[in-house]
């Protein structure tokens, strides 16, 4: 039997009060649409497909460039195996008739429909594939999954029958008091036989809020000979529906304390695992040892036998095993090789790569430079477009100056190097293998490999210098 989602994003989200649209604001690096689209994406649908409004092009572009894999064509066309493809409601009419905006897409489609909203992005692929074998154990032509919520005034309320039957569902707005005691509520993710898809066209217009609701396909089944349930098997927890800021909030650290877990059950150590940020796609190794106010954002992955101190963060970068990463430290789309150890306070920018065993210590800059196997830049250093060999030590305060005001340029250090501390290389440059740079130089030719480079003037001294000063001042007086 073939699935396909159905996830409902043409929403206004009024309540966020925010320009951006609601399901696009982000929950642990990923927007909600994101997260929702992953979770659809882990029932292995035949499609997936996304409502939505004015905003359609900007959530394409979104999902797009965090997706990766086929993500979506225009409306009606979907794309290959868990692409994901996007329908246009043009005008936001409510829930019912969101979903009948995707139908045009579902053509030819015969399964079961599952039908979720944008705006729950705890919901796990675990629970839908229970919810769709309930639907088919049970042969349901509509399954509804419910929950109880502490506080069930922002959800729909499932109404039985006296045979205990779902008969309704019954937002806010419409209940009348004793509706409003009933603690089960929708939580939004529907399955749908192919039969049951004609109740979206009976659905009528409230009259309250002009829209068409589509949990009046609950109600609309038992007239129309339909079999429709409502299983209750959700956690609260994991469908909160976000729909203002302090929702998001609420939501964002939810999903913060699942993914902490998830590491945690897979042997990584925190101090403090409430007091780090760690995105979704991030993945941590065994035996890594994290401590307070850490971010790990985007696709990073960090190896296994690492400590990470606090106040790092690590963002699109691969960190190896063993890896010692002190206090301080900003890591941005960079490579750290084992055993490295990075910090307190080094900045390494976008494109660099730290080899095996190196060491990058406090107040270096690294921007679009490879350090080879073992070496050292210790103190106080910005090394930019340089590519560094193995067993170099670049002295405190060395500076590649790899900009001229319009182009960039290389500077190479070949292995087993020795720059001397407050040395300026002058890109492009090359210091040949083994050579030396006296401190202080300024190089601004290609240095032999073996030679010693000085480039400073000579010292001299004037005797007793200090003398005739002391008494040319005392006399002043
Ligand atoms: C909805 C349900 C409610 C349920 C709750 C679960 C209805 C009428 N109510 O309420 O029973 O308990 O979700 O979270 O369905 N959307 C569209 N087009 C529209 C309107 C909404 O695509 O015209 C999308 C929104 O972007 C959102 C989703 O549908 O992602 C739900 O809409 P929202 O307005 O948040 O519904 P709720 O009031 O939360
Ligand atoms: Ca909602």
């Amino acid at each position: 039997m073939k699935t396909a989602v159905v996830i409902l994003a043409a929403g206004e989200g009024k309540r966020m009060k925010s320009s951006l649209p609601k399901v696009l604001h982000r929950i642990s690096g990923k927007t909600m649409l994101g997260a929702v689209i992953d979770t659809a994406r882990g029932i292995r649908p035949e499609k997936i497909i996304v409502v939505a409004g004015a905003h359609l092009s900007r959530m394409r572009d979104a999902v797009g460039s965090t997706s990766g894999s086929g993500a979506g064509s225009g409306s009606g066309g979907s794309v290959g195996y868990g692409g994901v493809s996007f329908a246009l409601q043009a005008e936001p009419l409510g829930t019912g008739h969101a979903v009948i905006s995707a139908l045009p897409s579902l053509e030819g489609f015969r399964g079961d429909l599952v039908v979720m909203n944008g705006d729950t992005p705890l919901v796990r692929a675990e629970t839908l594939r229970r919810l769709i074998q309930m639907h088919r154990r049970r042969k349901n032509d509509l399954t509804v999954l419910s929950f109880i919520a502490q506080r069930p005034e922002a959800y729909g309320r499932v109404v039985r029958d006296g045979a205990g039957n779902a008969a309704a569902i019954i937002e806010e707005k419409d209940a009348d008091e004793g509706q409003k005691k009933i603690a089960e509520v929708n939580s939004g993710v529907y399955v749908f036989s192919t039969v049951a898809l004609r109740l979206l066209e009976a659905i009528p217009k409230n009259p309250l809020t002009k829209e068409y609701y589509l949990t009046d396909v609950v109600s609309l089944a038992g007239r129309q000979g339909l079999r429709a349930a409502a299983c209750c098997i959700g956690e609260e927890e994991e469908f909160m529906g976000v729909n203002t800021r302090a929702e998001l909030i609420r939501a964002s650290g939810l999903m913060r304390k699942r993914i902490v877990a998830g590491l945690v059950a897979k042997g990584v150590g925190f101090i403090d695992p409430e007091a780090v940020y760690i995105d979704r796609d991030v993945s941590v190794g065994a035996e890594t040892m994290i401590y307070p106010n850490v971010c790990l954002e985007g696709s990073t992955t960090v190896g296994s036998g690492t400590v990470i101190y606090p106040n790092v963060r690590i963002k699109d970068s691969r960190i190896g095993n063993n890896v010692i990463i002190k206090d301080s430290t900003v890591i941005e789309g960079s490579g750290i090789s084992d055993a490295a150890v990075v910090g307190p306070f080094a900045h390494i920018r976008p494109g660099s790569v730290v080899g095996r065993e190196a060491r990058i210590g406090n107040f270096v800059e690294l921007k679009k430079t490879v350090v080879g196997r073992a070496s050292k830049a210790s103190h106080l250093s910005y090394l930019g477009d340089a590519k560094i060999g193995s067993g170099v030590n670049i002295g405190a305060g060395t500076i590649t100056c790899n900009y001229d005001g319009v182009n960039k340029h290389t500077t190479i250090i070949e292995d087993r190097v020795f720059i001397g501390s407050d040395s300026q290389l002058v890109a492009p440059v090359r210091i040949g293998k083994g050579a030396y740079v006296g401190a202080g130089s300024t190089i601004t030719r290609d240095v032999p490999k073996e030679a010693l480079a000085v480039s400073r003037v000579e010292q001299k001294h004037i005797p007793g210098w200090a003398v005739k000063k002391r008494k040319k001042k005392d006399k002043g007086n």
